[in-house]
This record gives C-alpha cells, structure tokens and sequence, in this order.
C-alpha cells in the first residue's frame, strides 16, 4: 500500500484532485474512457470543488466520463444528504456533466433491495464483465467504515453482489453500497482520510494485528498499491511507524 501523509485536509483535498486528474486523464487516453466512483464527506467535497476550478477543471476530457457512487444514503436527491446532490453541487453541474452520465444510486426508492441490484445491473452494463472501474474515492469514517460497509456488517462479507443494502449507524438512513468485490476490482482506490477524530481507527488499520471486521478500512489496507491514502498530519498522528510503512510527502 502507498500513505502519504500531508498537512492538513485542503491539502489532502488537493492532491486527490491531482490524483484523480492524472488516472482520468490515463485512463481516457488508453481506454477512450474514465468510470470513475464518487464518496460522501467533507474531504471529497473539497476535492471536487477543486476539480471544478482551474487548473483541473481543463485537464480532463469530462464529456468521456462516467460517474458512479459508492454509496448513498436513503433519501432524496434533493435532500442535503445526498451524497449525489453533494457532487452534483460541488462538481458536476459546475463542469456541466451530461446528467445521463451520473449513474446516481436511487437510494429512495422503497424498495431498497431492488434498487441495489438495478444498480448492480447498471455497473455491469457499463463497467464491463466483471465490473472494473478506474477510480474508486473512499473516505473513512471514524469508525473505520468505507463507503456506507460499517463495523461488523452482514456487507462485509459479501462475496458476490456488488451492490447492496445496508442499514446505516444507529438512527440514520438505511443505504446502498459498493460491496468490496466492487471496490477491490477497481484499477485504483483513493482514500481521503483526514482530521483528529480519525486518528484512533487509522493506527488500528495499519497495526499488525488490525480486524478487517471491526474496521472495514484494513481491507483497503490488504490490497496493497492499487491503494493510495492520503492522510492528513491529525489523522496520521497515532500511527505507529513500526507498522505503518514510513509515510513521506513524496512516497
Ligand atoms: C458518507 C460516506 C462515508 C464518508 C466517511 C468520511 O456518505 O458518509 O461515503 O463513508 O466518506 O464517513 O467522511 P468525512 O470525510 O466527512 O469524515
């Protein structure tokens, strides 16, 4: 796996931005395409306004874009929630994305089931056979979850579909999600982690003998170099570098 760390959540923003341009613009060079899917969350926020503005905003051929979610909470479009009104707000409309190119997750639908495997479907019609999508953005929660795969979830476990439902903490929405077989074929996953309140789940994702149960971020962990964290200074604090591989600026 690569972490590297930085100084704080804009800059962890910025180089997402950099690092989501680069693969956009590889992966429409060699594949005349970029399927890339998007995270809830305060750092991905910053990082799509990034990529609306200059200098990113010109750097990709958008129009050869697709976007995904990787998860998504059970209400409205509309509702300031939404992890896709979120994106919409922050980057697509700004950069005028064709709305037939947002593959939005209709996690208000009643019939959550349902909506997972259309969803599934909708993957595979245009990720291909199995499904490999460019550039999978995660966030982690300070709980250790990754896209809407909490600690201890049946989802966890999911060796085939890849999307499903799930409930969300205790008290919250019910949601849809990426499973890991979704997450892991990806050609490269970007993890945003930044803030203090990380700083506990981070150390216990890198230690030794971390739970990839307790804290769904290890599996990202396990996947070796497909994955990049960027990490801000306060999330990196607790880590400790006998067992976190020896974080740099430059990798
Ligand atoms: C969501 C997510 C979730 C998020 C993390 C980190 O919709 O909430 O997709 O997995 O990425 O909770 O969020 P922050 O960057 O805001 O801490």
């Amino acid at each position: 796996m690569r972490l590297r760390v930085l100084p704080d959540s804009d800059a962890v923003a910025e180089a997402a931005a950099r690092e989501i341009a680069a693969a956009a613009q590889q992966a429409s060079m060699e594949r005349g395409r970029v399927l890339l899917a998007l995270a809830g969350g305060r750092t991905p926020a910053l990082a799509y306004r990034r990529l609306a503005a200059d200098p990113w905003r010109d750097s990709v051929d958008w129009p050869r874009a697709e976007f995904f979610w990787g998860d998504e909470r059970a209400v409205p479009p509309d509702d300031p929630a939404s992890n896709y009104g979120m994106a919409r707000r922050t980057m697509l409309r700004p950069l005028g994305i064709d709305e037939g190119r947002l593959h939005r997750m209709r996690a208000e639908a009643p019939d959550l089931e349902a909506a997972a495997r259309e969803y599934e479907a909708d993957l595979r019609r245009v990720a291909g056979e199995p499904p490999v999508l460019d550039v999978v953005l995660l966030g982690m929660g300070a709980d250790g979850h990754v896209a809407s795969l909490f600690p201890a979830s049946p989802a966890l476990r999911e060796g085939d579909r890849l999307v499903t439902d799930v409930d969300g903490p205790a008290g919250g929405a019910r949601r849809l999600t990426l499973t890991f077989p979704a997450i892991l074929a990806a050609r490269a996953v970007l993890m945003q982690v930044a803030g203090a309140d990380k700083a506990g789940a981070l150390r216990e994702v890198f230690a030794a003998d971390g739970d990839a149960d307790r804290l769904p971020a290890r599996r990202l962990h396990e996947a070796g170099d497909r994955v990049l964290w960027l990490v801000d200074r306060a999330a990196a604090a607790a880590l400790d570098h006998r067992e976190a591989p020896a974080p740099s600026g430059a990798e």
